[in-house]
């Protein structure tokens, strides 16, 4: 009997990477494709132990590559597209916004095309809470999968772009779609350029961490593989054409993010560096997460385990982390803070 196809995009980036190895060993029934570009943000390294699997294909291509894109899917036959591949770094958008609007509105209404015209049983599109703008700082506000969607950044401006071209091809066309928005994810190979890798490493270093403003913003935290456990269910349970909110009731301030982060590590918090604020900085996070809850999921991990397990393994993998500090992600550092 032939396999299913499940198509990964951005399967070598942090959240992508994550759900790559959770399909790979869980399901043997299905060919998982890994289709992604490698930018600076995405690496092979931590695949080494699936590379090899039977039910595992790497494809380097850009999603905003039409003619690349077109021929995979019509060689391929996918039966379902995961969409991850994005530039998803707030501050990069800042800096650098027309990438942003190329890979991820231009390169997921490529996908968008090809599935259309390949025929798929489900295109789940990866999102952000982000979309839905900034609460205040009143606890018993949620965002909701109701809330209007106010992009405050280059970045969320894109993705609600995206999000918007999705379900435009669910109304239009029919396509068979879902969107889950995810608060932000924590855990093994996030990137560090993000606030919590970023503090990690560099308490690690005994280097200064930058916090923005006054460190009370508000980011309402999961483990990125409880994010996994609820794309496979939407994936495979998810209503066609609902959007569905990830998220697991953990609102932490920035400072206190990094205050845990130096405890664990019996560091001073000497090593805090308030700096100059981020550019439209959204205050406040959180995720009202029912809707997916009465399909079937929740979350196995509290933010006090999950980030205790996930600086140990900053800890066993410095191999993983120092290769990107020590490349090209120096010189951004150097661009992006005014410390050293
Ligand atoms: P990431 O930056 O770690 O990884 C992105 C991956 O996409 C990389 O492997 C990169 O090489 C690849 N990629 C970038 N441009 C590409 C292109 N043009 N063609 C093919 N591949 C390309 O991102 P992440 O944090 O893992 O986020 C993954 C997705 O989840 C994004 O869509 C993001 O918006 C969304 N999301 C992230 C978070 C979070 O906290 N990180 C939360 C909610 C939603
Ligand atoms: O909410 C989901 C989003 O979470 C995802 O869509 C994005 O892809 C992901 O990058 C993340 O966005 P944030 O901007 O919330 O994550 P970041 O780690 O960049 O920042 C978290 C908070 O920490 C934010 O309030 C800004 C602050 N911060 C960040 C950095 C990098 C600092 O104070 N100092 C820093 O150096």
């Amino acid at each position: 009997m032939n396999k299913e196809k499940v198509l990964v995009t951005g399967g070598a980036g942090f959240i992508g990477g994550n759900f790559v190895q959770h399909m790979v060993s869980k399901y043997p029934e299905y060919q998982i494709f890994n289709l992604d570009l490698l930018t600076y943000a995405g690496d092979l390294v931590k695949h080494k132990e699936i590379e090899n699997a039977d039910n595992y294909t790497f494809v380097k291509i850009d999603i905003a590559d039409r003619e690349a894109v077109m021929s995979l899917f019509k060689a391929e036959k996918f039966d379902y597209v995961v969409h991850f591949a994005a530039e998803s770094h707030v501050d990069r958008s800042i800096t650098h916004p027309e990438i942003f609007v190329k890979t991820n509105v231009m390169g997921t209404q490529v996908l968008l095309d090809a599935a259309k015209a390949n025929g798929i049983k489900k295109f789940v599109h990866v999102s952000t809470d982000e979309v839905y703008g900034e609460l205040d700082f009143d606890p018993t506000t949620f965002f909701t999968e109701e809330t209007p969607l106010q992009p405050n950044s280059p970045y969320s401006a894109s993705k609600a772009s995206s999000d918007f071209l999705v379900r435009a091809y669910h109304e239009t066309f029919g396509l068979p779609v879902n969107i889950t928005r995810c608060s932000n994810n924590y855990g093994p190979y996030h990137f560090p350029e993000k606030l919590i890798p970023l503090t990690i490493s560099r308490v690690l270093n005994e280097q200064k961490v930058p916090v923005y403003g006054d460190g009370k913003n508000i980011r309402d935290w999961l483990h990125v593989k409880d994010h996994c456990l609820a794309i496979d269910l939407v994936m495979h349970e998810g209503i066609n054409g609902e959007v569905y909110n990830v998220g697991g009731h953990n609102e932490k301030t920035n400072l206190e993010v990094v205050q845990t982060i130096i405890k664990e590590l019996g560091k001073s918090e000497e090593l805090i560096e308030f700096v100059t604020d981020r550019l439209g900085h959204d205050k406040r996070y959180a995720i009202d997460p029912t809707k997916l809850q009465a399909l079937g999921w929740k979350p196995t991990y509290n933010f006090d385990t999950g980030i205790a397990q996930t600086i140990q393994w900053y800890l066993d993998n410095k191999e993983w982390w120092e290769q990107i500090l020590n490349g090209e992600y120096r010189n951004y550092f150097s661009d992006q803070y005014s410390i050293k």
